[in-house]
Parts: C-alpha cells; sequence; structure tokens
C-alpha cells in the first residue's frame, strides 16, 4: 500500500480528497472543498501559498455522467474551467501536475481495449469536458502526467456509486440483476489505482498513461464473476444496450483500455480480494 511509500520531503496537494479516490490516499494536503475550491482562483493561490507543492493531484471533478449530460453548463465549469485554474497556477510555478482522466475519451467503436497511442473522440459531455481538460494541461503545463482509468470499483463511504457494492448488495438480498453484455471496460480497484498513481506520482514520467486493473470485462462477466467469487445464488440475465434510446448519453462499447508502460494485476484478483473485504464488512 501507498503507506510504505513516502514522498520524502515533496509536498503534494491534492483537489477532490473527499472523493471515491482521493478518500483512499494517505499521502499529501486535502483541503476539503470550502477551503480549495478550483473554481475560485483566489483560493487556490492561497493553498499553493500556504502548502509550496511540489505537485498536485488534481482529482476534483464532475464525475457522474448522466449529470454531466443534463447539465453541461456545470460539468464544463468544474471540469474545463477548473482544470484550468488549476493548471495555469502548476505552468506559472513550475509544479508538477497529476491529472486523473477517463477511457471516455475515446468513441467506443474500437474492437480492443485502447492505447496511449489511440486518438481520443468523445462522445458524451463528461468525456469531452474530461479530454478538454487533457489539451489544456498539456497546453499549459510541461510537468505534467494524465492518467486515464477505467470503471472504478471500492474505495471509502463514496466507493461503488456505481456498480460493485450495487450488484453486491443486490446478490446479498437474491434478487436478480439486469447486467450488459456488450459494453466493455476495464474494472479496476481504487486501492490498485492509487498504488499506481502513488508509484507514477514519485517518478519523473511525464504524458499520457492508461492506469487500469488488466483486462477487460462486460458489467454482465463482472456480475457472474462476483456471483462465482461470493458463491451467491442470485440470478443474473444479461441485457444488450441499444444505443441509449430513452437517454441522451451516448456511451461506445468499448470503454477498455491498455497500457504499453504500466500493467496492474488482472482485474479478477483485485474484485476477488474487494468481495472478500465486503463479505466482511457489509452485513445485509
Ligand atoms: N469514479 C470513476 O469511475 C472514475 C473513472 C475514471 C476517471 N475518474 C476520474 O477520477 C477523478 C476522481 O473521481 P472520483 O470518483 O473520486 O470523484 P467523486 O467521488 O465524484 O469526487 C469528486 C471530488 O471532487 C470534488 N469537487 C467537485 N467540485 C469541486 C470544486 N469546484 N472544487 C473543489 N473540489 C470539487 C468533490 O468535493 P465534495 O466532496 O465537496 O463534493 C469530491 O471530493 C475524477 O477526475 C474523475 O474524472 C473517475
Amino acid at each position: 500500500m501507498s503507506k510504505n511509500i513516502s514522498f520524502q520531503n515533496q509536498s503534494i496537494l491534492i483537489t477532490g480528497g473527499s472523493g471515491m479516490v482521493g478518500s483512499q490516499i494517505d499521502f499529501g494536503k486535502k483541503p476539503p472543498r470550502s477551503v480549495l475550491n478550483i473554481l475560485d482562483e483566489k483560493s487556490i493561490q492561497n493553498a499553493v501559498k500556504k502548502y509550496r507543492p511540489s505537485a498536485i493531484l488534481h482529482l476534483a471533478a464532475l464525475v457522474d455522467m448522466q449529470i454531466c449530460e443534463n447539465s453541461p453548463e456545470l460539468a464544463y465549469e468544474t471540469n474545463v474551467l477548473g482544470t484550468y485554474n488549476i493548471a495555469k497556477i502548476c505552468g506559472e510555478k513550475n509544479i508538477r501536475l497529476v491529472f486523473l482522466s477517463t477511457g471516455a475519451v475515446f468513441n467506443g467503436r474500437k474492437k480492443t481495449p485502447y492505447m496511449e497511442t489511440d486518438s481520443a473522440s468523445p462522445l458524451n459531455v463528461y468525456g469531452r469536458t474530461k479530454y478538454i481538460g487533457e489539451i489544456i494541461i498539456k497546453d499549459l503545463v510541461k510537468n505534467h502526467l494524465i492518467l486515464r482509468t477505467g470503471w472504478l470499483f471500492g474505495g471509502g463511504k463514496k466507493g461503488d456509486k456505481k456498480f460493485a457494492l450495487k450488484f453486491f448488495k443486490m446478490m446479498q438480498k437474491g434478487e436478480t440483476i439486469f447486467a450488459i453484455q456488450n459494453r466493455y471496460g476495464s474494472p479496476t480497484y481504487v486501492l490498485d489505482l492509487v498504488q499506481g498513481i502513488t508509484k507514477l506520482m514519485r517518478s519523473r514520467l511525464t504524458g499520457t498513461i492508461h492506469l487500469v486493473n488488466s483486462g477487460t470485462a462486460s458489467y454482465f462477466d463482472i456480475a457472474r464473476f462476483m456471483l462465482k467469487s461470493g458463491k451467491f445464488s442470485a440470478k443474473i440475465r444479461a441485457i444488450k444496450i441499444l444505443n441509449h434510446a430513452s437517454t441522451k448519453l451516448k456511451r461506445g462499447k468499448m470503454e477498455g483500455m491498455k497500457s504499453k508502460k504500466i500493467s496492474l494485476r488482472p482485474w479478477q484478483e483485485a474484485m476477488r480480494e474487494y468481495i472478500n473485504y465486503l463479505i466482511k464488512h457489509i452485513k445485509h
């Protein structure tokens, strides 16, 4: 775990420290939004003055894809303007900037997982705002590292607002789960992601890196794996996406990623560990 990895005398400032990822990080300064608001330049300047960071880990974002689609102004404000504000000060003060991005920057038409060398072409508001954030960072900050990650599971109180904990609770209750079979992603354990971020932050690497547990899966594959690992007796039904006829939100069929530069353990190994954790801690 990141506990063993010290940053010596480096000071690290983290935005979005209370979130699903940030809450699992045990280094650096994590001022709450009331103190460090990425939309308030003065609060950013004050935090930089106070902590004199050698690196900023920028996690703060509007992440919920459906909310971004329904409130694009809010998504652009947080993910583009907020990222611009952070990038600007990093560029001016020569601070290393590490940014967490997403596979939603791709259009999902590829048949195999996306590599760092593939071109981005986002389909929805969330993906577009994160991609614009990437472009701004590349433009303003020489010492930058963009880490694109996948379908996250695990992580504190805010953990698993998405799928894994939801599936787990439904399985505990013996409910039938309807899971998409024809969209693929890179399921990634927040604790593994944090370990990877910690390692890469300490390195001198710059540029863009895909940081995900290895292997791709659909939600159906994940649910089936969880069912087997937890020895549950719930039922899982495969469903197919029909290009979101009833919602504005467009998503591609391939959201999985792969890296030539770093590889985390297979998602199944990480998921098994997480399920054992849930079995011990979540009573139904
Ligand atoms: N979760 C995923 O599946 C996933 C996948 C790929 C990439 N990512 C990326 O990973 C990063 C972290 O995601 P997450 O899941 O940890 O997000 P999260 O749980 O939704 O947390 C978002 C964080 O951003 C903070 N925030 C929002 N607006 C802010 C503002 N104006 N000023 C300061 N802080 C603000 C929130 O503060 P409050 O607590 O005050 O609301 C919270 O700490 C994001 O950049 C996201 O795009 C996430």
